[in-house]
């Protein structure tokens, strides 16, 4: 109605309405290297593609005479109530797409002005604590990178909980980077020098150790620090995660249903399905097409999803799919490019508006109406 009412006002929106629209304008907004890096996936890129168009082989089937005028898309997740099953995806970096610098506050704003949660990156160029701050009531998660520093990754976990996260995301897909030929190819990063390790820095106990790696070799000290080039997280390390915290505990990057199984076996709190939007393996599976599976895996457990999405009815998709919330990723890093915090708001609420005038039209007034029988594979 906003939109239309502007519009019989004379007032045309001045970001885009489409994600073909956003990209595009934020393609030429973002220095190339930037561009790259955020637009960029591994390989020929065929994964991150068809995480996208897999959302075109499902359909939603309406339902008549139901009269959903009033809907509820709230949910409850590890004890808090979300207004909507949506979310921002941690963005390593994303500061790089704001015009000051600050794109984890700018995400916060937007977090906090639309009730939206924001997942919140190890790889920040504001610490966590700071962007916690602008939370304003919202909830946070934290996404741990796991540096090999045990200390380290203990210490991140303990400002987490400290700063008010309410859980935290342990993305275990990116122990090493994938083969990124864009960034390969373009990627030159003089601003990322130790910008993006913020939540080191930050931090009284290491600040020193990371200045002076970063003052003999600034790339070989940011890889390090980074924690991504490390050893792997292994099944027997989620026992000495899961002793660090009493927050929920939720596994990012898990694709295969016999992983989400023994995740729940490990007594982890939530399943996050995610293939990284297809930036760390390619040739894999549209995260859609195995998001069904780990459902069903993962029993009681909430699955969070991303990894393709780009409208309000691809949220409607996943959600009938059984993710029990779902991430926005790429589309909001577009957005703060294009706009800062009110280019962040803007795309959320249009696709948070697009989720709710889906459920509308097709007769599901809630999440509870919206099960598998929604959806067919078309
Ligand atoms: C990411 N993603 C990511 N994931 C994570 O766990 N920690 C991180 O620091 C990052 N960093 C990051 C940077 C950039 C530029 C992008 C685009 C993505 C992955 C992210 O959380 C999410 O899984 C994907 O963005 C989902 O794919 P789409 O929907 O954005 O294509």
């Amino acid at each position: 109605n906003e939109i239309y009412l502007n519009g019989l006002g004379g007032v045309l929106p001045t970001l885009p309405m489409t994600f073909a629209e956003l990209e595009a304008r934020a393609g030429r907004a973002l220095p190339p290297s930037v561009w790259s890096y955020v637009a960029g996936g591994a390989g020929d890129e065929h994964t991150q593609r068809a995480n996208v168009e897999a959302f075109d082989r499902w359909g939603l089937i309406p339902r008549m005479l139901v009269g959903a005028t009033e809907r509820d898309l709230s949910v409850e997740l590890w004890g808090r109530r979300w207004p909507a099953p949506v979310f921002m995806a941690p963005i390593g970096v994303v500061g790089l797409c704001a015009q000051d610098g600050h794109g984890d506050l700018a995400t916060a704003r937007a977090a906090a002005r639309t009730g939206v949660p924001m997942c919140a990156s190890t790889l920040s160029v504001d610490p966590m604590e700071d962007v916690a701050a602008e939370f304003s009531g919202t909830p946070g998660l934290f996404q741990l990178y796991t540096p090999t520093d045990r200390e380290l990754a203990e210490s991140l976990v303990h400002r987490a909980e400290a700063a008010g996260f309410s859980g935290i995301v342990v993305t275990l897909d990116t122990w090493v980077t994938g083969w990124r030929p864009r960034d390969l190819a373009t990627a030159n990063f003089p601003q990322l020098r130790g910008q993006c390790l913020a939540n080191y820095t930050s931090d009284p106990r290491f600040r020193s150790q990371v200045d002076a790696d970063l003052d003999a070799d600034p790339r070989a000290g940011v890889l390090h620090w980074a924690g991504v080039f490390g050893k792997p997280l292994t099944w027997d390390d989620l026992t000495w995660l899961r002793s660090l915290t009493t927050l929920p505990l939720i596994l990012k990057g898990i694709c295969h249903p016999d992983d989400a199984r023994r995740a729940r076996d490990y007594g982890v709190d939530g399943i996050y399905c995610s293939n990284h939007g297809g930036r760390q393996a390619n040739g894999g599976l549209p995260a859609l097409d195995c998001l069904p599976a780990v459902v069903e895996a993962a029993g009681e457990l909430p699955v969070l999803f991303d990894s393709g999405v780009r409208t309000g009815t691809d949220v409607v998709k996943a959600l009938a799919l059984g993710a029990s919330a779902v991430g926005i990723g790429r589309p909001y890093a577009y957005g703060l490019a294009l706009g800062g915090v009110d280019g962040i708001v803007h795309v959320l609420r249009s696709i948070l508006a697009e989720a709710d005038l889906t459920m509308a039209v097709d007769g599901y007034p809630d999440l509870a109406a919206l099960t598998e029988d929604a959806i067919r594979r078309c």
